[in-house]
């Protein structure tokens, strides 16, 4: 190691002690850091600005379906960087999913909670988005940027997306960013061993429903009927009977593969045809591969 000094303004020197301070990182090892990004040229965050803290932004940080080495180094970074962290929770006594895996990826990142219910009712799910939303409103105001951590990726069925329609409702002016996060049918793919399409072959991702997934002239058993589409159906841990009946309808029982709590206590990732006969929790996913040559 070789010694460098370097004189800082007075404002870039107090911002990072704060920095240092939130993470819990030497002065000099941050400072070490920056130099080694700037001499490796690596200035891809700086397009989307991400590297810069801004006042009353807020950032929704995909944190990945359950494995904390999934976590990525963009949203790692998002979360030292944020004032806030925010992670949504059905209980304030609760810790959720998402914020285990901060706690477990990144122990120095301090997690509020920001109580949500997910009602499946309109009018009350309506009410504890406009409750969320005024919350993080306030921090905004208050110059926060705030970071809110979700599974998976922020723009794949996640409640960021409500989440930042209602702070745009309230707070125009608000800037709005996402970090990408793995998604579960992504981890499912790399754990079975899953191609999920290849030359010609087409993708769909689509939710499972009571009505919907058990109607054998319904949206699943539709995108079922193409084979040359590899089908990955989402939030149908309830429903594994009615998919896998959907499945062996269309004839792709046999290569269907479910994956249940991904990098969570209690993970199984199993061929649908081995489990249908089960119940399986919310988390699970279920990938139907496409044929090739069809
Ligand atoms: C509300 S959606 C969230 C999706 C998430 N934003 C993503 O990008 O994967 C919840 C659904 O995602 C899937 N999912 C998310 N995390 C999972 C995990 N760890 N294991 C299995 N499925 C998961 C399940 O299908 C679950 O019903």
């Amino acid at each position: 190691m070789r010694k460098t000094s370097v004189y800082l303004p007075e404002a870039l020197k107090r911002q990072l002690t704060d920095l240092a301070r939130r993470t819990h990182c030497s002065e000099a090892k941050l400072v070490r850091a920056a130099v080694e990004q700037l001499v490796s040229g690596e200035h891809a965050d700086r397009r989307v600005g991400l590297d810069d803290r801004v006042p009353g932004r807020l950032v929704g940080v995909g944190v990945g379906p359950g494995a904390a080495d999934l976590l990525t180094v963009r949203a790692l970074r998002a979360l030292r960087r944020a004032d806030v962290v925010v992670a949504p929770c059905t209980d304030v006594a609760a810790t959720g999913r998402a914020e285990a895996i901060v706690r477990e990826a990144a122990p120095d990142v301090v997690v509020d909670r920001l109580v949500f219910a997910m009602d499946p009712d309109p009018a009350a799910r309506r009410a504890a988005v406009a409750g969320a939303s005024a919350r993080l409103v306030e921090l905004l105001d208050a110059g926060d940027e705030v970071a809110f951590i979700t599974l998976g990726d922020p723009n794949l069925y996640s409640t960021f997306s409500s989440i930042a329609a209602g702070v745009a409702e309230r707070r125009p002016s608000t800037p709005i960013l996402t970090v990408p996060g793995v998604m579960a049918f992504q981890e499912l793919a790399a754990r079975s061993g899953t191609v999920l399409a290849d030359d010609q072959q087409s993708f769909l991702v689509l939710p499972a429903n009571e009505e919907s997934t058990s109607a054998s002239d319904g949206p699943l058993a539709a995108a079922l009927g193409d084979r040359g589409c590899t089908v990955v159906v989402y939030k149908g841990g309830r429903q594994v009977a009615a998919v896998a009946e959907r499945l062996r309808d269309a004839g792709r029982l046999d290569n269907s593969v479910l994956g249940e709590l991904l990098g969570l206590p209690g993970e199984r990732i199993a061929p649908v045809a081995d489990v249908a006969d089960r119940p399986a929790s919310y988390l699970s996913a279920v990938i139907a591969p496409a044929r090739s040559g069809v």
